[in-house]
């Protein structure tokens, strides 16, 4: 999937002895280095994160959402069943494209590998993770387009409220449009270890799993009918553009 990666491998691999190594994480935590600085001194894999996602990281021909995919593995697969929830949204997002213009797709496949990584306990402040990714991605020079999906992926904007961190959500212009719509589709059709569900079940997932006095299921409870008609606009979009 990623262009020149398999290149990219092999020059890092034959310059410090790498080569094999077949995690996007080695291959970040090798590419920084090898852009930087002799294999032997490599710095800690979320330093490559400083770099800014457009800027050229051993390999010109990626993509946003190559480079989404790389952050989204390196911070979400060592929470486990989390990251196959974020593989399936993101498969989920292509599946969905038909639901937004085409120079927004890039966007929301990008966002769909994102939209989770602020569970990281290596970027989580304030653990809101809608409000942690959208300010690590900020600070890190992704698009303003993607990073405001983040913010304001699948209904934050209730759970902010119930959290008292509306204000701070507020940083991140809410943009009512069929991208974020088709990104709540994408995330809210896929259950928690990456199984297709339908709105009505995942709904009934997450108020299970949340106690009723949390934050969380009293956001469902109020944020669920508005979040259905995202859903609705998402699919009738799929429908048009089909027909
Ligand atoms: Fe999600």
């Amino acid at each position: 999937m990623f262009g020149c990666i398999h290149g990219d491998r092999q020059a890092v691999g034959q310059a410090g002895g790498e080569l094999g190594r077949t995690s996007n994480q080695q291959i970040w935590s090798g590419l920084t280095a090898a852009s930087t600085t002799p294999l032997s001194g490599r710095r800690p894999p979320i330093d490559w994160y400083k770099e800014g996602p457009m800027r050229p990281v051993g390999c010109s021909s990626m993509t946003i959402v190559d480079r989404a995919e790389m952050l989204a593995e390196q911070l979400v697969a060592p929470l486990g069943r989390r990251w196959s929830h974020v593989r399936a949204v993101a498969a989920r997002a292509r599946e969905v494209a038909a639901a937004v213009s085409g120079d927004d797709v890039e966007s929301l496949v990008a966002a769909a590998w994102l939209h989770d990584i602020g569970y990281s306990e290596q970027i989580g402040h304030t653990r809101f993770h809608p409000l942690d990714g959208a300010r690590f991605l900020r600070a890190h020079g992704w698009p303003v387009s993607v990073v405001n999906l983040v913010a304001h992926h699948s209904g934050a904007r209730f759970e902010a409220e119930e959290r008292g961190l509306s204000s701070e959500l507020a940083e991140f212009p809410f943009v009512d449009s069929p991208v974020l719509d088709a990104l709540v589709l994408a995330d809210l059709t896929t259950g928690p270890g990456g199984e297709r569900l339908s709105y009505d079940e995942r709904i009934s997932e997450i108020l299970r799993r949340y106690p009723e006095d949390d934050p969380v299921h009293r956001t469902w409870v109020k944020a669920s009918p508005i979040l259905r008609e995202a859903v609705e606009r998402a699919e009738l979009r799929i429908a048009a553009a089909s027909s």
